[in-house]
């Protein structure tokens, strides 16, 4: 809508100076035109009485008035009439200047004696004393002297005689020729506010329309990412074409996505499922074997099948799409985590709040971070917990002093069943599961789960989550 509004008004600026241009050097040419015009008829006039002698003027004056001269007062004054100049501009004296070359051209000659001022019809005196607004005549109703910017007239005086000056009174045809332009107008301000108002008032719904099936598609889509236990409906497609398109696809991917997750959930589990049976099988046919070093390796190696299928269920679970989705207070959930392992004989430090509840799976996430703080207990010591939360992210850190995990191997822990040498040997009973757990339950919040050896020595692990 900026962009709408600077680009009118940007045009609106463009063409008011082109426009206000082509207006300049028209007026200037009319302005031109209409000099020599008055200038030539004010010199025949002039030509004309003074043809006359003396004693038949009056009579000449008479039938200019009668005879409809309605531009022009003609009148012998026995002196020259001040007169107040108005309109003391550059363009006045372009005007007046070509207005004498113009009278010279046709007379042949300067006048002696010329005088022409630019005055206020409403101001002008014609005789002595006599207003040109009090003459009764028709003259002096002309509707140009009535307009609500009167035109100005041109007086030229000259004296043609002993005690004889001829006045001449002439209308510029076109009033507001010699007033200065201005370049806007409150008229055109006006005129764009308005244009402006409309405008914006017809793009704010333009836009609404546009972006609001966008929006909703902004919505579905973070829902689909991060909490699928919201009521996942298709999209309603509605909107421009290209949105509508855009919709469509959505459901469509919305639709294999959630197909996808359910048909690995089910498949997943009716595997793990399935094989406890052989498996209690084979252990019961075990125990009847007679008593052999076999037998007890057999055993041993069931147990740990055994172990990796609950792991796998679990593994299932952990992603667990039934749970939804709760304001946490993960100052409260840390705190309970302190105590719990307190009771359990170990103190965990905690750093930093987090400023406003996180949206999230409660159960889940904190298994996901009970799994954090289990290994660096596990695997470390001087575990503490580090929170951070900014305007975008929540980062919660769970830091220990152990040994730290070989850089090489920081990847290959995410991945299921992977234990290092290490805590093999120590016989821990783990499945390795942990941290692949808390890995999907962090992605299935939108966040991401990092691993990092501090400076020294020790583990920090990040689980980073997005706040939205
Ligand atoms: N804080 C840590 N310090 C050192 N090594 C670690 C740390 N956390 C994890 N590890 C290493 O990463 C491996 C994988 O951890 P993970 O939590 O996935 O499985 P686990 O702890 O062995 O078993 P489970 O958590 O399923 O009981 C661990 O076996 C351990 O070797
Ligand atoms: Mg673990």
């Amino acid at each position: 809508m900026m962009f709408m509004v600077a680009g009118l008004l940007l045009a609106f600026l463009v063409s008011n100076t082109l426009w206000f241009n082509v207006l300049e050097s028209r007026r200037i040419e009319q302005g031109k035109e209409m000099a020599r015009d008055m200038a030539y008829s004010i010199a025949s006039t002039m030509e004309f009485i003074r043809s006359y002698p003396r004693e038949y003027r009056h009579i000449i004056l008479n039938q200019f008035r009668d005879m409809g001269g309605s531009r022009y007062l003609v009148s012998i004054n026995a002196e020259y009439i001040d007169v107040d100049p108005i309109y003391e501009s550059e363009r006045k004296q372009t005007f007046l200047e070509d207005f004498n070359g113009a009278i010279e051209e046709k007379i042949g000659s300067r006048l002696e004696g010329l005088k022409v001022e630019f005055a206020d019809p409403l101001e002008l005196r014609v005789y002595n004393g006599v207003k040109l607004v009090d003459l009764p005549e028709r003259w002096a109703q002309n509707s140009l002297i009535r307009e609500p910017e009167p035109a100005p007239v041109l007086v030229a005086q000259v004296p043609i005689g002993e005690g004889e000056w001829l006045y001449l009174a002439g209308l510029l045809r076109e009033p507001y020729y010699l007033s200065e332009a201005r370049y806007l107008s409150a008229d055109q301000v006006l005129f764009v506010l308005i244009m402006l108002a409309i405008l914006l008032v017809v793009s704010w719904f333009m836009v609404r329309w546009l972006t609001r099936p966008l929006m909703k598609l902004a919505s579905a889509a973070r829902h689909l990412g991060t909490d699928l236990e919201y009521d996942l409906k298709p999209l309603q497609v509605e909107g421009s074409r290209e949105v509508r398109e855009t919709a469509i696809a959505f459901n469509f991917m919305q639709e294999r996505v959630l197909r996808f997750i359910e048909d690995r959930e089910r498949m997943f589990s009716a595997i793990s499922h399935d094989l406890k049976t052989p498996i209690t099988r084979l252990r019961l046919r075990s125990e009847l074997m007679p008593e052999s070093d076999v037998k007890r390796k057999m055993i041993v190696d069931l147990e740990e099948l055994d172990a990796m299928v609950k792991g796998a269920l679990d593994l299932g679970k952990s992603t667990d799409i039934h749970e939804s989705i709760h304001a946490i207070n993960i100052n409260q959930l840390v705190r309970t985590f302190k105590d719990e392992f307190k009771l359990m004989g170990t103190d965990i430090e905690i750093r930093g709040i987090a400023r406003r509840p996180f949206f999230g799976k409660p159960l889940a996430l904190k298994r996901a971070i009970s799994n954090l703080i289990n290994n660096a207990i596990f695997y470390g010591k001087d575990v503490r917990l580090d929170l951070v939360d900014t305007r975008s992210e929540l980062k919660i850190y769970v830091v220990d002093k152990g040994p730290g995990i070989p850089e090489e191997k920081l990847e290959k822990v995410f991945d299921p069943y992977v234990r290092l040498e290490s805590s093999r040997n120590r016989n821990t009973g783990g499945a390795g599961l942990g941290l692949s757990i808390a890995r999907n339950i962090v992605h299935a919040h939108g966040g991401r789960l990092q691993l990092r050896n501090r400076v020294g020595s020790g583990l920090e692990a990040a689980i980073i989550l997005p706040r939205i």
